[in-house]
């Protein structure tokens, strides 16, 4: 296979592949992939979730899961109703993989074709952060139908959330939308409080003309969920959070370009 052009993997069973991509790490794209996948899947959405961060996992963490045995256990795994993928699954995430590029793509490519992903109306991807490689690669094999770019309010994170929006548009990935994370704070007086310079993720998605999808709140809660495997939106659902990620859920839903024919009934926790 030329390395310069991967080839192009169909997933005739999912109706959306949706990467949830950064410009670089830590502004919160893993937590904002897995709330969005559950939020999805609370909304009567089949869904999976394939965590793409080969040297950093973050799914088994946030899902309350840890390695199994790929003798006996299928893959994808399955929790609180989402097929879930992730290299921790496989290997030790104590013990760092040192992969060279492409065997990344490799295992990327494994996860999107070798596995029985079956009937899905949403597949939400968490992209490794930034705009090397492995996400180029990624980008140009997996079918995706669209991307949504996590940012947070100030301006550095801006400057690499407009590398990941160039990337998408040169290999023609439609940018469905900008996330804005740790907005806000909501406060105990129920007050809006913005920590940050406030507004950056609206120019953003402005400047490149495509909506804010939404604006997620900092809630210490989310960061503690993050780490006892069970994400905000389903251990919170009446959070100021995870009503934020439930509509957000609703314009993913909307904004796709085949929404569900016939969607699931709402779950009931
Ligand atoms: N809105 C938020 N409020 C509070 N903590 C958050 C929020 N979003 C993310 N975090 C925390 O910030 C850290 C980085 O988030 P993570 O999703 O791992 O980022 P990334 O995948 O972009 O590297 C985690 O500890 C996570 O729990
Ligand atoms: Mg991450």
């Amino acid at each position: 296979m030329n390395p310069g052009m991967p080839q192009k993997l169909s997933l005739p069973g999912v109706k959306n592949v949706i990467a949830v991509a950064s410009g670089k790490g830590g502004v919160g794209k893993s937590t904002v992939a897995a709330n969005l996948a559950l939020a999805l899947r609370m909304s009567g959405q089949s869904v999976g979730l394939m965590d793409a961060d080969i040297y950093g996992p973050s799914v088994p963490i946030m899902f309350g899961l840890g390695m199994v045995d790929p003798q006996t256990t299928p893959f994808p795994l399955e929790k609180y109703g989402v097929k879930l993928m992730s290299m921790g699954f496989m290997v030790d995430p104590n013990q760092a993989v040192i992969w060279r590029g492409p065997k990344v793509a490799q295992a990327v490519q494994a996860f999107l074709g070798q596995i029985d992903w079956g009937d899905l109306d949403f597949l939400v991807i968490d992209l490794p952060p930034g705009t090397g490689d492995a996400q180029l690669t990624l980008s140009q094999s997996a079918p995706l139908s669209g991307a949504v770019i996590v940012t947070t309010p100030q301006d550095v994170s801006l400057i690499d959330a407009r590398k990941g929006v160039r990337m998408f548009q040169e290999v023609k990935v439609p940018v469905l939308g900008v996330i804005e994370n740790m907005s806000y704070f909501v406060g105990d007086d129920g007050k809006r409080y913005n920590l940050f310079r406030a507004g950056g993720g609206q120019k953003l998605a402005s400047e490149i003309g495509v909506p804010l999808l939404g604006e997620m709140p900092i809630d210490p809660r989310i960061a503690e969920c993050g780490d006892t495997g069970e994400p905000m939106v389903r251990k919170y659902p009446d959070s100021p959070a995870a009503q934020a990620y439930l509509a957000l859920a609703r314009r993913v839903i909307a904004t796709s370009a085949t929404p569900a024919a016939a969607p699931l009934p709402e779950v009931q926790w």
